[in-house]
């Protein structure tokens, strides 16, 4: 096993690389094949026999371990979770230029905390498409240092903000300036084609968007924090990832799927999102690579089981009145068991007998989240997981403060205190 350290510096590594959904599946990816994982095609045919194997959909991948001597009895253990966070995304036509300065068009992506955006210095990254003489192709690109900032308006010019409230439109008070050189001609395409010895003339497309380039960082006296970009739902992925690649975590008979699904802030609705049939055609093509007869496929529903993998809301200590006072989640005190009566978290009875029962094997605490009954609950792709493919589905994951902020909040050990449960989960 990784000394834990070095573990922490990978995490912290993952976290700052992975600034899009489509650099986060291809961080995973990397990070298997290191492991020793065949990274497939999804227009290929896959073999059933004994190993590690990944396939990348966009900004989604899944990846599974085929067992020694798969029984049907013995299941398939899916994690599943998230590659995208919501942030600041590029409109196609890129710039608008003001005597002022250029400034970035942008639609908001999921549900951001808009405020948490201004006075930091972002980067840039994401996809290009480019036509040229090969076709139309597909290029991972991206800038990782500040060339572009969302200034606040001054006190001055807003005297009632701190007691009236900030107020942003998107489409104006959101436009990241990027340029105060008049007469400039690029554009954020052209820029980034050139950074990556692409002819700025074959772009014809882009999915792009911008993060903040402040590091991740151990903080707080005892660095017992981790305060980053992207918390949720990135430290799930990297501690199913961290958990998979683990030698440890090898059963002999159950097959372990690892499903991190892009799209999830908006809906999940999309063709590599959590709503696509991604996991079902994974499954049906493994069924069918082990030349089980069709009725198997539903043995083997009812031997397998999920867990849902994202961020959990730790109780704010300035704002504890929020949150349900027989519930309270602290930071580093271990996983979050998340529960709702009207399924919009997946968790039952049984499914979390089953992680306690882990749990207790494994030397993890686990702590247990429920909204107040006045507030109204998020959810994640554990109910659409659950009623999509029938099989039982527990909801759990980190607990964080500042949720869908630029910059949330979470306890490093917790993270590693996953990745033992996951490991545990698919050893078992
Ligand atoms: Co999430």
């Amino acid at each position: 096993m990784t000394p834990p350290a070095e573990r922490r510096e990978d995490l912290l590594d993952f976290l700052r690389r992975s600034t899009s959904p489509y650099h986060a599946a291809h961080e995973v990816t990397e990070r298997l094949r290191a492991a020793g994982a065949v990274v497939l095609d999804e227009r290929d045919h896959w073999p059933a026999t004994e190993g590690l194997y990944a396939a990348v959909r966009d900004g989604s991948v899944v990846a599974w371990r085929v067992p020694r001597s798969f029984r049907v009895e013995a299941g398939v253990r899916i994690v599943g979770a998230h590659t995208d966070s919501p942030n600041l995304r590029l409109m196609p036509s890129g710039t608008v230029r003001t005597p002022l300065g250029s400034l970035a068009a942008v639609e908001v992506y999921g549900g951001a905390l808009w405020n948490s955006w201004l006075d930091r210095d972002l980067g840039i990254s994401g996809r290009l498409a480019t036509v040229g003489t090969d076709g139309p192709e597909v290029h991972l690109v991206s800038i990782d240092e500040p060339v572009a900032h969302i200034p606040q308006l001054a006190i001055h010019l807003d005297r009632n903000v701190n007691s009236g409230g900030l107020k942003l439109d998107p489409q104006r008070h959101l436009r990241p300036l990027w340029s105060i050189t008049s007469g400039q001609a690029a554009d954020l395409r052209d820029v980034l084609a050139a950074r990556h010895d692409l002819d700025p003339g074959t772009v014809v497309a882009a999915d792009l968007m911008f993060h903040d380039t402040n590091p991740p960082a151990l903080i707080g006296m005892d660095q017992a924090l981790l305060s980053s970009a992207r918390i949720d739902n990135l430290v799930s992925c990297w501690a199913a990832t961290d958990a998979l690649c683990d030698p440890a975590s090898t059963s002999e008979e159950s097959l372990a799927v690892m499903a991190l699904f892009d799209h999830e802030e908006v809906g999940s609705v999309s063709a590599s999102g959590a709503a696509a049939p991604l996991l079902l055609g994974l499954l049906d093509r493994i069924v069918a690579a082990l030349e089980l007869p069709g009725a198997e496929r539903h043995r083997l529903s009812a031997a397998s089981t999920c867990l849902s993998v994202d961020g959990a809301h730790g109780t704010h200590p300035n704002y504890a009145e929020r949150h349900e006072p027989g519930h309270p989640i602290r930071l580093g005190a271990g996983p979050v068991l998340k529960w709702n009566a009207n399924e919009r978290y997946a968790t039952d009875a049984g499914g979390a007998a089953m992680v306690h029962d882990l749990a207790a094997r494994c030397g993890v605490r686990l702590q247990e989240f429920v909204m107040r009954a006045d507030l109204a609950c998020g959810s994640t792709i554990g109910p659409l997981t659950a009623a999509g493919l029938g099989i039982r589905t527990v909801d759990l994951g980190v607990a964080q403060l500042a949720m869908h902020s630029a910059r949330e909040l979470c306890a490093h050990e917790d993270v590693a205190a996953l990745a033992k449960l996951l490991s545990a989960y698919w050893a078992g």
